[in-house]
C-alpha cells in the first residue's frame, strides 16, 4: 500500500497523479482538515503532525509514504528519513525546472509561509537559481479557496491579482505551484494570467518516482480517504476536484 499525506484536500492533486502511473495499488491518503492549514503553524507542529500520521500510515501497511504537502516536506522529510526504514517521497517547489523554463530570468514561486521560510527551500535556491530573480508569495487564500472547493469566480481572481501582481510586475515569466493545493486553481490562474506565463506543477514526477520503488500489487486495488475533518465533506470536495477517483471516506482521530 502506497500512503499519501497532506493538511488536507491539496494531495488530491499529487493522488491523481499516483493513481493514474499506478493503478494497481491500494493507496491510503490522510488529509489532516482539522489541522488544516499547516502553511501558518510552527516548525514543530508540523513535524509532530507529519509524524503522527506517518506512524498511523506505517501501522495500516505502508510500504512507501508520500508526503503530498510541500510544507510538510521542507520541515519533516529529513527527520522522517533518519527516524524510519521506510522510503519517504517529499515534494518540494519546481525551483530547478522553473529556473530552466525562464526566457526573461525571473520566476515566481507561489507556496506557503511555512515553506518559504525553511532552510530547505533557500537551498533549493542558492543551488538551481544562482542567476535567477527568485520572487516568493505566500498564499493562504488558495489553500482556503480549495479547502472550500472554490476554483473560479470573483474570490479566485482577487486572490490571484492579489498574489501575483509583484512577480508580474517584475516581468517573471513562469511561475510555480509550489503547494499541493494550488493546481486546482491552475485553470483559473491561465486564465487569468497573460498566456506567455509557464506554470510548474511537481505532482506528475512525484508519481514518476513512487514508480521506481518496488510496491506489492493489490488484487483488488481500492482509495481510501482519511481525514481528521469531517468525511462528508471531504467526500464531496473529492468528486469536485478529482471527480475520476473513486474513493471511502472515514474520519480518524488521532489525539
Ligand atoms: N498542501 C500543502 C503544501 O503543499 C499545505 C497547505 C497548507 O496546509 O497550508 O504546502
Amino acid at each position: 500500500m502506497i500512503g499519501v499525506l497532506d493538511s488536507g484536500v491539496g494531495g488530491f492533486s499529487v493522488l491523481r497523479e499516483i493513481h493514474a502511473h499506478l493503478p494497481d495499488q491500494d493507496i491510503t491518503y490522510i488529509g489532516d482538515n482539522a489541522w488544516c492549514p499547516y502553511g501558518n503553524k510552527s516548525y514543530p507542529e508540523i513535524r509532530e503532525r507529519t509524524f503522527a500520521l506517518s506512524d498511523f500510515l506505517i501501522e495500516q501497511g505502508a510500504e512507501v509514504i508520500v508526503i503530498a504537502c510541500n510544507s510538510a516536506t521542507i520541515v519533516a522529510i529529513e527527520a522522517l528519513r533518519s527516524h524510519y526504514l521506510l522510503p519517504f517521497i517529499g515534494m518540494e517547489p519546481g525551483v530547478k525546472p522553473a529556473a530552466a523554463l525562464t526566457k526573461t530570468g525571473t520566476i515566481g514561486v507561489l507556496a506557503t509561509e511555512a515553506s518559504l521560510r525553511g532552510d530547505k527551500f533557500h537551498h533549493l535556491v542558492a543551488r538551481h537559481a544562482q542567476n535567477i530573480r527568485v520572487i516568493t508569495q505566500p498564499c493562504p487564500k488558495f489553500v482556503e479557496l480549495v479547502e472550500h472547493g472554490i476554483l473560479k469566480g470573483p474570490e479566485v481572481d482577487a486572490a490571484i491579482d492579489e498574489y501575483t501582481a509583484n512577480m508580474l510586475a517584475a516581468d517573471a515569466d513562469v511561475l510555480i505551484l509550489g503547494c499541493t493545493h494550488y493546481p486546482f486553481l491552475r485553470p483559473a490562474l491561465e486564465t487569468r494570467l497573460p498566456d506567455h506565463i509557464r506554470f510548474i506543477d511537481t505532482g506528475d514526477a512525484i508519481a514518476r518516482r513512487t514508480e521506481q520503488h518496488s510496491l506489492t500489487p493489490s488484487d483488488k486495488p481500492s482509495i481510501k480517504i482519511l481525514t481528521t475533518g469531517i468525511p462528508e465533506k471531504i467526500a464531496s470536495l473529492l468528486q469536485t476536484l478529482t471527480p475520476k477517483i473513486e474513493a471511502t471516506c472515514t474520519p480518524l482521530f488521532l489525539p
